[in-house]
């Protein structure tokens, strides 16, 4: 979601519906603004388009506004409706409140505050939120306290902006876990969630930790520990970036930033689905079907890819046979569905033809039908029985990169509450498997910088290469198929995804020096069989790169090393790889990389 608060000297509202137009490249399904005039907070909401709330606005005097802030919405989970829009009122109207993120604990928070009168126009967490930071008000009597006293109380991630009505030249703002930053301007200042929001008016910027807490003026700024409200000391940054590569995060490409905001995706799936004391998965959305007696994956391209991966998971963990098929082979031969199968339908856009049209065969037929989505409100999120959201925010590269990975996440999510209910999984594994997760978005974090110049310095060895074969087994050979693929969309190098033990039957021919192969030989029960593999390869003067973990003795051209993480989450360390390798090799070459020719985000046709 895109977020942005004012104070100073010019018409807010206009400049804040501006920013929030530079925003509006993340995408996003409702607007809003809140702003302070003649001692009176006025919000303005509209669902859609920016345009509905510019024309909502038309008929309101902003004039004389000179702070306020505003927000797009691109909704994680909950339909996009005027009444579930930002910013939010407390009750009794006293102050307003933007919020990206989620409060985990936002029903406990709620029963207590409605016990103390508090009322609630909206289902949001964010109206609980505005309520909590009233009492706390109340309780501190101060702003600052109260919004300390409450975020103490608030378990989740966010980000908030908070503007109360007896102090119109006045913004807080606060960040845990969601993007934050701060523009200082010449008499004026900024809060936002991503710097495009302010850049004509300063290339001033202070980037706000997890934990700190913001109060600007016009003429003043200061930032504070949330606890203890420490002042906190912070150093301005002066960045020289344009607007559009302000958009990608100061990276070249959005590809690139999706790669690199993965260990947030990883995370954002998780939010609100694991109880991480009791090491259980919570997924309502999945309690609420019986438990599938077969289960058809169907899905296209990454999709397709992040399905198989989620097949052997599934399979171990929960008992449950599951089949993966491309959407659209599944459409036209005519599959044979019976009473207590399910079908999985996997779209990041949600709009994908094919696989739409497999989810309907499915409903045609009265099998129930999960839906794997990342855009609400999509097509495949509307006609699914159930809906599951990953939670990935919007993708805008082509290629997709981040998708993938918040797939295998809700996947991974969703072969443990089954295996749950099947009783088919060991607790301990479950322990590991839960334990794993929780590490998986710090370790990822630590090595992507590192990842990244290995990816460069091969791809640079390599990228004169005409083509690839991508090998693995087991669970690697879907990621070996995603590594191909990536390979082929963005750089236009012919590439291969095989099964490595399949190489002798045909494939291996076209091995000779100038025919590299990259395999995936990471640490699992496959690794010897892999190994022997390459052996062959090798044998025919093939070179080969071969991400692995450590202690591995494999004798390769490029041992590529990868921090191990528990048992198949190892795969999520390998994916970025495939994928910056293709981006470096891609870059390298001078391709479009965001919009590589011939391809579309977003495959409506059949
Ligand atoms: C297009 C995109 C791919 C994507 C596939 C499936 O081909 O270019 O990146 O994997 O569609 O898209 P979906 O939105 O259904 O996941």
């Amino acid at each position: 979601c895109g977020i942005i608060g004012y104070t100073g000297h010019r018409p807010a509202v206009p400049l804040i519906v501006e920013g929030l137009r530079r925003l509006e490249y993340r995408g996003y399904d409702s607007a809003g603004v809140a702003f302070i005039q003649n001692k009176q907070l006025t919000t303005v909401r509209a669902e859609g388009k920016l345009v509905n709330l510019e024309t909502k606005l038309e008929s309101v005097n902003t004039t004389l506004a000179t702070s306020g802030m505003g927000h797009t919405r691109w909704a994680t989970h909950g339909i996009p409706v005027e009444r579930n829009a930002h910013p939010h009122m407390c009750s009794d109207g006293s102050l307003a409140i933007i919020h990206n993120g989620i409060i985990e604990n936002y029903q406990p928070l709620k029963n207590e505050l409605m016990e103390k009168g508090y009322s609630f126009k909206s289902e949001t967490d964010t109206e609980v939120l505005a309520n909590l930071i009233a009492e706390g008000r109340k309780q501190t009597g101060a702003l600052d306290k109260g919004l300390s006293w409450a975020l103490q109380r608030v378990e989740g991630a966010y980000a908030v902006v908070v503007y109360a009505t007896d102090m119109p030249g006045v913004i807080y703002g606060a960040r845990l876990s969601s993007p934050f930053v701060m523009g200082i301007g010449q008499g004026e200042n900024f809060v936002a969630s991503d710097i495009p929001a302010f850049l004509p008016y300063t290339r001033d910027v202070v980037f706000l930790e997890n934990g700190e807490m913001v109060r600007i003026e016009a003429n003043d700024w200061k930032v504070l520990d949330v606890k203890t409200l420490e002042p906190i000391e912070k150093q301005v940054h002066h960045i020289q970036w344009d607007i559009q590569s302000a958009q990608k995060g100061g990276y070249k490409h959005f590809m690139l930033k999706e790669i690199f905001e993965q260990p947030r995706v990883i995370t954002d799936c998780m939010t609100g689905r694991v109880d991480w004391q009791r090491k259980e998965v919570l997924l309502p959305e999945l309690d609420a079907l019986p438990v599938p007696k077969r289960l058809h994956i169907v899905a296209c391209g990454t999709s397709y890819h992040a399905g198989m991966w989620g097949q052997t998971l599934i399979e171990n963990w929960s008992g449950i046979p599951v089949n993966v098929e491309i959407a659209s082979e599944f459409r036209y031969r005519d599959p044979i569905l019976q009473e207590g199968d399910m079908i999985l339908v996997i779209s990041q856009s949600g709009e994908t033809a094919d696989t739409l049209a497999g989810l309907r065969i499915a409903k045609d037929r009265g099998i129930n039908v999960i839906g794997l989505c990342n855009v609400v409100g999509s097509s495949i999120a509307r006609e699914s029985d159930t809906v599951i959201y990953t939670q990935a925010g919007p993708e805008i590269s082509v290629a997709s990169t981040k998708a993938m990975c918040s797939q295998m996440t809700v996947l991974t999510l969703m072969a443990l509450a089954w295996a749950r209910r099947t009783n088919a999984l060991a607790d301990d594994t479950r322990v590991n498997a839960i334990t794993g997760l929780s590490k998986l978005a710090g370790q990822l974090e630590m090595e992507l910088p590192r990842m990244r110049s290995e990816a460069q310095s091969l791809a640079r060895l390599y990228s004169t290469a005409r083509s690839f074969f991508f090998l693995g087994r087991g669970q690697c050979y879907p990621l070996a198929l995603e590594g191909a693929l990536k390979l082929k969309e963005i750089s236009y190098i012919h590439a291969e995804g095989y099964a490595s033990g399949e190489m002798k039957h045909g494939p291996i021919a076209l091995i000779d020096p100038d025919f590299p192969t990259f395999a995936l030989a990471l640490n699992d029960h496959l690794y010897s069989k892999v190994k022997s593999n390459l052996e062959e390869v090798q044998a025919r003067s093939g070179k080969v790169i071969a991400l692995a973990n450590p202690g591995h003795d494999l004798k390769v051209d490029h041992p590529w090393i990868l921090p191990e993480a528990w048992g198949p989450l190892n795969a999520f360390l390998a994916l970025p790889a495939l994928q910056l390798f293709s981006y470096e090799a891609a870059d390298y070459l001078g391709k479009d990389v965001d919009q590589p020719r011939n391809l579309a985000k977003s495959v409506t046709v059949e």
